[in-house]
């Protein structure tokens, strides 16, 4: 009669006599513990540390998975001894036909089970555990440390901070999940062999239909009417003088069953799908645009240089408009200069007490440096150096004034500008307007005509009406506030 203890001592000896079973058991025995502590640690407590997280998941969990089948196919595949005969179908025909020998299988059965139903739900826990860490922002954003700082900052300080990166770079369904882990593994290969580019490359070609994620969220056929936008600025003057531009924004609304389409929104209407060639990968080239018209009919406006254009395209694509085509920066927000600065001074992180601080401002952050420290250095030294040169009485009487004006132009740059990744103040221009970047003109210039003779239209009131320009106190704003 065999006894239960003898089959463990079975699986031992079977395992010593394969080297790879050995290694593998190895494996197993030293992570085993580790990983179960760990797992349990992080479902309960939530690790919060990416690197932490990055070597479980990443590190322990495969090795444990690893070991588990170099110990399978050392006791399967390597034959011979006794022990391992233990495992192969002779011996299992042989015990089956003999009485006693039954009774010695069943037990082995049952610890064979009962060992796989441990490893399932260790193997269970880890999948599950790990799916949800690589589906996080810190294993997006952190792990991958230098290529992702610039894009994880500005979507930290954008309005998505608290939308998974996820859910608008792979949305939900398991073939995108699957697509986003090969060319995950390509872009992991390319950090490890420090061969990704600097910048990263934008648009990003293979950036899933806005349908798909965008539109899980966000209903434009719910939103109407017009928004008022006020542009708060500082002038380079002494006084960093406060003037205002207010828009009234013909938000609009892509229709809904009580409304048409109308305003900003009308393009992501169904019935005006609007089809676009683009002539260069960054999509500012765009020689054609197709609109299909809510009775079916189609208009087709051509660029008085489309021909041309086409024949010198380096990237010609044709894409049905989204989104993406005008929200193109909804959480990777790099400022321009100038907003980044009047930004600051409107949070009070830039004194405007400080004379003349909006010009010293845009003057040092303009300036190329090689590294975000070097930049910080170099802001540092320069206006301490102005408000002693030139206001030597501020400078002492008022130093903390100084200080904080030298802070907040830290910070302006340093959330905007990258240049380890070569990402400069311009580098990744936004599509929403037309102030900074040819936006909504690439297609808005007057210039693209249809066969009947009409353009898309650049007339200033189609998109919004202009209630002050750059004015200091505008009237609008007292009426609105109700003052006098
Ligand atoms: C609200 C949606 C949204 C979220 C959330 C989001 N992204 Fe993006 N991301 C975009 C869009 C849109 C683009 C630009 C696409 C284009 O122009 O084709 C982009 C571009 C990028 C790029 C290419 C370089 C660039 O700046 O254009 C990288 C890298 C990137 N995102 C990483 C991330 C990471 C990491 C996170 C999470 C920390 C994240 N994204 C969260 C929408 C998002
Ligand atoms: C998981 C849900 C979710 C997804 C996906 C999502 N958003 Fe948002 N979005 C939000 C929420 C929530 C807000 C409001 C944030 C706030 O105001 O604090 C928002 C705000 C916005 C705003 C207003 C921003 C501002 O600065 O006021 C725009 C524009 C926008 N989203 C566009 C997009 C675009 C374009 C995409 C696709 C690339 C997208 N969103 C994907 C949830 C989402
Ligand atoms: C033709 C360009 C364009 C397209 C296409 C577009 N938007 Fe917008 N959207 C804008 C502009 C411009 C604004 C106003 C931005 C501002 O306030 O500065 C805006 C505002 C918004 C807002 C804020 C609304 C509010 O009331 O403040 C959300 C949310 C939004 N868009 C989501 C979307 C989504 C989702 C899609 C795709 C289904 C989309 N947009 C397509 C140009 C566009
Ligand atoms: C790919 C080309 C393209 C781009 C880019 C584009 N539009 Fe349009 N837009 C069109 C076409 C085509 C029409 C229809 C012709 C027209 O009304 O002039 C249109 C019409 C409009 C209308 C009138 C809708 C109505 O009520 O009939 C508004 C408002 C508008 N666009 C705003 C914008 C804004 C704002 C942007 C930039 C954020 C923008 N568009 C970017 C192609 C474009
Ligand atoms: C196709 C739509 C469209 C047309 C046509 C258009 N604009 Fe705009 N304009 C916009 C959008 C969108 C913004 C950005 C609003 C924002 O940043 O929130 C804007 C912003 C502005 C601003 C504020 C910029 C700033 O940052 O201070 C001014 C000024 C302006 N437009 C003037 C004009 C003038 C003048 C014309 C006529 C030549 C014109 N626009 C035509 C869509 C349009």
């Amino acid at each position: 009669m065999v006894k239960l203890t003898d089959i463990p001592k079975a699986f031992v000896k079977g395992i010593t006599h394969s080297w790879l079973s050995m290694v593998g058991a190895m494996v197993v025995t030293v992570t085993f513990p580790f990983l179960v502590g760990a797992v349990l640690y992080d479902t309960f407590m939530h690790i919060a540390n990416p690197y932490l997280s990055g070597f479980i998941y990443m590190i322990l969990g495969p090795g444990f998975m690893g070991g588990l089948l170099l110990v399978f196919i050392g006791l399967f595949f390597a034959r011979g001894k006794e022990e391992v005969r233990l495992f192969t179908l002779d011996y299992l025909r042989d015990k089956l036909s003999d009485e006693s020998g039954y009774n010695r299988i069943r037990k082995l059965v049952f610890v064979g089970v009962f060992l796989t139903c441990i490893n399932l739900f260790v193997v269970g826990i880890l999948a599950y555990s790990g799916y949800h860490y690589m589906e996080s922002d810190a294993f997006c954003g952190e792990v991958c440390h230098v290529p992702m700082t610039p894009e994880f900052t500005a979507y930290q300080n954008s309005a998505h901070s608290r939308v998974g990166c996820v859910d608008c770079h792979i949305g939900t369904g398991a073939s995108w999940f699957v697509k986003s882990k090969i060319s995950g593994a390509r872009q992991l290969y390319a950090v490890v062999a420090d061969t990704f580019s600097r910048p990263i490359k934008t648009p990003v070609h293979g950036l899933r239909p806005a349908r798909d994620t965008c539109e899980q969220c966000h209903r434009p056929e719910k939103f109407h009417g017009d928004r008022l936008v006020v542009k708060d600025k500082y002038l380079e003057d002494e006084n960093n003088t406060h003037v205002q531009t207010v828009l009234l924004l013909k938000i609009g609304s892509a229709g809904d069953l009580a409304a048409e389409s109308h305003g900003i929104h009308w393009h992501v209407a169904p019935e005006n799908e609007i089809i676009y060639k683009a002539a260069d990968w960054e999509r500012n080239i765009i020689p054609e645009v197709s609109q299909k018209t809510a009775n079916g009919n189609k208009i087709i406006y051509r660029s008085g240089e489309a021909d041309e254009q086409i024949a010198a395209a380096t990237n010609l694509e044709e894409r049905i408009m989204d989104c993406i085509d005008c929200h193109n920066r909804p959480s990777h927000i790099y400022l321009p200069a100038d907003e980044a600065i009047n930004g600051k001074i409107l949070t009070n992180n830039i004194p405007t007490d400080l004379p003349f601080i909006k010009q010293q401002a845009m003057k040092v952050v303009s300036i190329e440096y090689r590294t975000q420290d070097e930049a910080r250095t170099a802001i540092a030294k320069e206006l301490t150096n102005y408000y002693k040169s030139n206001y030597s009485d501020i400078y002492s009487q008022n130093r903390p004034l100084v200080e904080k004006a030298i802070a907040g132009v830290q910070a302006a740059y340093v959330e905007n500008v990258f240049p380890e990744m070569r990402i400069q103040w311009d580098t990744y221009s936004s599509n929403l307007g037309h102030a900074n970047y040819f936006g909504c003109f690439r297609c808005h210039n007057d210039e693209h005509e249809s066969a009947e003779g009409e353009v898309i239209s650049m007339d200033c009131d189609t998109c919004h009406t202009i209630l002050a320009e750059d004015e200091e106190n505008p009237e609008i704003i007292k009426t609105l506030l109700g003052g006098s």
